[in-house]
């Protein structure tokens, strides 16, 4: 059955129209066979970080976030630091997934509003976008940055019906991130987990309104 009534659709961006995995894939000869496992700890200490400096107050962009959990996860794997500016750049310009822009056509002709709603700096998403030649494709970029707080707090879910003034049943939130998923939910987002890593649903008395495998569904839903 489709969602009614939806006149925004939110996205996040990490895993969920841009893969996180391709800036340490794209130096995976240099790092070797352990690239993805690295690639992994980068981004659960990442989102760790999110969460921690929430709880703490104690609130710094994410784009120091992201070198710091590069740190992190380049230590314990033991890449060489050489790798490092490398690895930042790219993470800027990580890959969009290849089924977003006609994924945004689909919602633009359908006159449902399109944006971003991401832990990510203005700089990083401007960035993202532009260089995935999507910007023109999105409504807006919601970053947390301009209320100091991470996912999965109300008010970063919050910055969507603000912006658009609707309630939050009149919004459909995509994420691969199942936390984020709930974070979504919970507010009180439609909710469709892009389940594009096959992976298990968190256990946090919440479940989403739709699962697709990857964008190119979205016309399941609308
Ligand atoms: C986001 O884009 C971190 O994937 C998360 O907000």
């Amino acid at each position: 059955m489709k969602i009614e009534n939806i006149k925004v659709c939110a996205f996040d961006a990490y895993g969920t129209c841009f893969d996180i995995n391709s800036a340490a894939q794209k130096l995976s000869s240099e790092i070797g066979e352990d690239w993805l496992s690295f690639s992994s700890t980068w981004r659960t200490v990442q989102l760790e970080y999110t969460w921690l400096r929430s709880l703490m107050k104690k609130y710094v962009d994410f784009w120091k976030i992201t070198e710091d959990s590069l740190d992190f996860a380049m230590n314990v794997h033991k890449i060489d630091i050489k790798f490092k500016n490398q690895l930042l750049n790219l993470y800027k310009k990580l890959n969009a997934y290849p089924e977003l822009s006609n994924c945004l056509k689909y919602l633009r002709d359908k006159k449902i509003k399109t944006c971003i709603l991401s832990n990510g700096s203005p700089a990083l998403l401007n960035q993202l976008v532009d260089h995935a030649k999507v910007k023109n494709l999105f409504d807006d970029i919601l970053s947390v940055d301009e209320i100091k707080v991470y996912k999965p707090d109300p008010k970063v879910y919050e910055m969507v019906t603000k912006r658009y003034k609707c309630i939050p049943d009149e919004v459909c939130f995509m994420s691969s991130n199942t936390w984020d998923v709930v974070g979504g939910g919970v507010y009180g987002f439609n909710t469709c987990w892009v389940d594009r890593f096959e992976k298990e649903f968190d256990k946090l008395d919440y479940q989403p309104n739709k699962i697709i495998k990857d964008l190119s569904e979205l016309s399941k839903l609308f």
